[in-house]
Order: C-alpha cells, then structure tokens, then sequence
C-alpha cells in the first residue's frame, strides 16, 4: 500500500446571528471598551440563542463544508467533533451532528482537548484516513462557551464567544508529487501539572454540576507564547521549511498579544496571520477553522499554499498541524 495522505476539501463555519459588542459587556460587568481592546484584541464576539445547542452550530458549519466540497453525506465514514461543550455529558455531539447531516456510516466521537481541540480532532481523523480505516471525514470544532462562563467575572467573561467551523477531508493516496497535498505534519503535546491553570470547576463526576470557566490568565498567557512557539519550530524542523515559506499562519484566536508574540518570536510577518479574533473573540475547539474559513472566504488560500495551524488550551494542550492545501 502507497502512502495515503489527507486532503482538505473544503471548509465551512456558522457564528450565531447574536452580536455582543465589548459596550454591550460594560454593562454587564466593570470594564471598558478600551480596556479589552488594549489587552486583548476583541472587540465583539456572536452568542448563540436559548435553543442554539453547539450541535446546531457545527452541523451548519459541517454542512456548509459538504456542499461546498460537492460530497454526499452517504459518503462520509468519520465525524469528529472537537468541542468542550457538548450538549450533553453523553452521547457524543459528533452523533447527534452525524445524524443532523444524514450519515450513516463509521464512527462519530468528540474529541476534548479545550482551545487545542481542533488540531486534536484534525490530527486523529488524519490518522484514521492514513491507515486507511476511514475514507472521508468531517471534523468540526464547535463551542457555545457563553454557556459556562462567570458572567460576573470581567477576567474571563469578556474573552470568549460562541460559533463552530469544520473541514472535510479526503483519503488520496500519493503518486509521488514533488509537493504532495494535504496535512503534511502534525504535533500535539500536553501537560497535566498545568490542570488547574485554565479548567471549569464543575463536571458530572465530581460536583455534578457543569461548572464556569476559571483561569490564571497571567500564567496562561506566559506559557502561551513559548508553547506556541517551541511547536511550531519542531512542525518547522520536522517538515524541512522556514518561517519564511509558510504562506498562512491560520493560529486559535486567543488573545492579539498572543499572535504578536508568536510572530515576534519566529520572525513571521504579521499580514500572513489570520486574525479574527477582533470580530469573534476566542471561540476555543471552534476558532481554528472559522479562521480558516475567514481566509477562504477572503480568497487568502490558494491551492498548494502552506497553511499552519497551532493552538494551546486548557489542560494544557497544545499542538500544530501543516497543511499544503
Ligand atoms: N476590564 C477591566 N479591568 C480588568 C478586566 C476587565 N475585563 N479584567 C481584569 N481587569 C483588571 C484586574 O482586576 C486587575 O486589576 P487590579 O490590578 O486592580 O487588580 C488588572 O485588570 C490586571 O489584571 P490581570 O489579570 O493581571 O490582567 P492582564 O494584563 O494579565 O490581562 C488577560 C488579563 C487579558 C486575561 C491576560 O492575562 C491574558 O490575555 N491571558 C492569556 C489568557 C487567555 O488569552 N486566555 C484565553 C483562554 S486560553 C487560550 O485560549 C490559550
């Protein structure tokens, strides 16, 4: 058997219609405009509805995906669905979206590795494809973090929102291209002496409650950079390229001064980072691929660009993916 690599087919996203501007949080808890701004970034982030699970979103998001790739649900044999929050502590929102989208074939599971969830889920469904147990694959990363946040709390409150987006990706087996396509590399890494740095204080199995979002931001984001940094320098090693020739930095959206750093660190020019965390906040598992999406829809992406992708979360977790789309 020929080495099988996973192309990326297509992407799609889908943020809910609710708009909530960092004005409209100033009224909500003690801070400013400028104050989230100068620290963070954000400006606004989307909140979904009442009765808009985080299956909703990444159903359309997957949708989206699948008709812009021009498969047929019938033919996809693996969803997975990065998320930390489900709609339910079980079944999986991967079954529930696998259903919403009509496939019946494989396995469907959620993948829980916080804001690194999508590079997880990518990185697995990879190796699902390369050794040959699935065929074609959805993965989505899709979050309502509205719903397990302190809204009393101005530290964490204002730094997150709501949405979901997805890839669809496509076992091809290799014919010996000088430069092959599809995801050429991935890492993921984690560190569990850093649990209780970014975590939610609740869950079924200890206080049977869901729990709100608590965080050490100053210990987050010193570890941010350097994390973020050391993966993609061994993405860079591993795979032969520089800095230099990757064409899209598509980065989890975490906090601007995250992004700066990173680029500051690696020498990587600014306008090859796709930011879209002014207009969605940190969407978690879901920000990776709405950021690709953004720069698919920006015709930012052509055909055989290189595209990294990185991301660290609670946990921690942390990991980078090249792709040559
Ligand atoms: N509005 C106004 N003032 C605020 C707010 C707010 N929303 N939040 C905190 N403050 C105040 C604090 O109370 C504190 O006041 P004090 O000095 O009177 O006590 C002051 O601002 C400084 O607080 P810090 O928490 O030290 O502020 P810092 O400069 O570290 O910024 C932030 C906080 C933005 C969270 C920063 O630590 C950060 O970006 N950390 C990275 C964490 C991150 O991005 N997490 C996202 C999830 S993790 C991930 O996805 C990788």
């Amino acid at each position: 058997m020929g080495t099988i690599r996973s192309i990326i087919r297509s992407v799609g996203a889908h943020l809910p219609k609710r708009i909530m501007t960092n004005d409209d949080i100033s009224k909500i808890v003690d801070t400013t405009d400028q104050w989230i701004t100068e620290r963070t970034g954000i400006k606004q982030r989307h909140i979904a509805a009442d009765d808009e699970l985080t299956s909703d979103l990444g159903t359309a998001a997957a949708h989206q995906a699948l008709v812009r790739a021009g498969i047929d649900p019938v033919d996809i044999d693996l969803v997975v669905c990065a998320t930390s929050t489900p709609d339910r502590t079980f079944p999986a929102t991967a079954v529930k979206i696998q259903a919403e989208l009509g496939v019946t074939k494989g396995a469907a599971f959620d993948v829980q590795a916080v804001c690194s969830g999508f590079v997880y889920a990518l990185t697995i469904a990879d190796n699902f494809l390369k050794t040959g147990q699935s065929k074609r694959a959805v993965v989505i990363g899709a979050e309502t973090f509205s719903r397990i946040l302190d809204w009393e709390d101005r530290g964490t409150c204002v730094l997150f929102g709501d949405g979901a987006g997805a890839v669809v990706l496509e076992a091809q087996p290799q014919k010996g291209e000088a430069n092959p396509r599809g995801i050429l590399s991935t890492r993921l890494r984690s560190d569990g002496r850093f649990y209780d740095m970014l975590y939610v204080d609740g869950g079924p199995g200890s206080t049977k409650t869901v729990g709100h979002l608590r965080m050490n931001g100053r210990e987050v984001f010193r570890h941010a950079v350097q994390k973020i940094s050391g993966v993609i320098e061994e993405t860079l090693l591993e795979t032969g390229f520089a800095a230099n020739e990757i064409s899209l930095f598509v980065p989890h959206q975490a906090n601007k001064r995250i992004l700066d750093g990173v680029a500051r660190k690696l020498g990587v020019d600014p306008n090859k980072i796709v930011v879209t965390l002014d207009r969605h906040g940190n969407t978690s598992a879901a920000s990776i691929p709405l950021a690709l999406n953004q720069a698919f829809e920006d015709h930012r992406i052509k055909e055989g660009d290189l595209i990294l992708m990185e991301a660290m979360g609670g946990g921690f977790t942390w990991g980078a993916a090249l792709v040559r789309w």
